[in-house]
């Protein structure tokens, strides 16, 4: 579904990524865990085409989305919904708004297909009854539950999703991440999760892809990632990945 190659991208003398390899396969959870500032938003934002690599591909159904502008790379993109970190929901827009602004910005829709729309992806998520609230009147967990939404409301065949739960207690991280869950059986969707969730992400995943130094060092399933002997992998784990530089 999604062929990471090679993936090369430096910002000024700063190396990112250094070779990415990765494989996301069509219909599975797949999550990138590794260290914060270690390039994980970059890699999800070479994804959507919203950054060019330096060097590399990037295989969506078979094209190589790292050569594609203007309208093509558009109807990749109407394909792929993305849950930003943080959420980035429109404050002056109320939670409605915010869910519906992916099809009504896209303008083929009736309004009443639009509402029906709405109104089920909210109910999907546990917000329905809360149309009217503004994202300053909802929760931390509320507002990740609108995020949510909007990326489910179009339908997308890929949905990427940025550190869904930053900032949540666990008892919401478990709540969000069967959301995710559930969304998932339901719709379908291929998923990329970036988190640093650890261990609940393995809960929810199919695959875990650990980046490391600008690669992806290890890649399996949840139980052959927690079995890893790599010495970078394990700290992770073990959440010390801080004191890795003595290794
Ligand atoms: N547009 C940009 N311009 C310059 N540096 C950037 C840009 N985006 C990210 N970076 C840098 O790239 C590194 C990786 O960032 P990021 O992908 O956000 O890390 P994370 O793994 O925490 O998501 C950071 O050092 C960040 O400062
Ligand atoms: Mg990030």
């Amino acid at each position: 579904m999604i062929e990471i190659k090679d993936l090369h991208k430096s910002f000024g003398t700063q190396r990112v990524l250094k070779g990415v390899n990765l494989k996301i396969e069509e219909g599975q959870v797949t999550a990138v865990v590794g260290r914060s500032g270690g390039g994980k938003s970059v890699l999800l934002k070479h994804i959507v085409g919203l950054i060019k690599p330096d060097r590399g591909s990037i295989f969506i159904r078979g094209q190589d989305i790292t050569k594609l502008s203007g309208k093509r790379l558009d109807e990749i993109r109407s394909q792929i919904g993305v849950v930003f970190q943080g959420g980035a929901l429109f404050d002056s827009l109320t939670v409605y708004d915010n869910v519906a602004f992916p099809l009504v910005e896209k303008g083929k829709l009736k309004k009443e297909e639009i509402h029906k729309r709405v109104i089920k992806a909210l109910s999907d998520v546990g917000l329905q009854g809360m149309e009217y609230k503004y994202p300053a009147e909802l929760s931390g967990g509320m507002r990740k539950r609108v995020a949510l939404a909007r990326a489910l409301i179009s339908e997308p065949k890929i949905i990427l999703f940025d550190e869904p739960t930053t900032g949540l207690d666990p008892i919401l991280v478990r709540t969000i991440h069967k959301l995710i869950r559930q969304a998932h059986e339901q719709y379908g969707f291929t998923g990329l999760i970036i988190s640093h969730e650890i261990p609940e992400i393995f809960e929810i995943s199919d695959k875990v892809a650990m980046l490391h130094d600008g690669k992806i060092i290890e890649v399996g399933t949840p139980e052959e990632f927690q079995k890893s002997e790599n010495p970078y992998v394990k700290n992770f784990i073990m959440g010390l990945e801080e004191q890795e530089d003595r290794l």
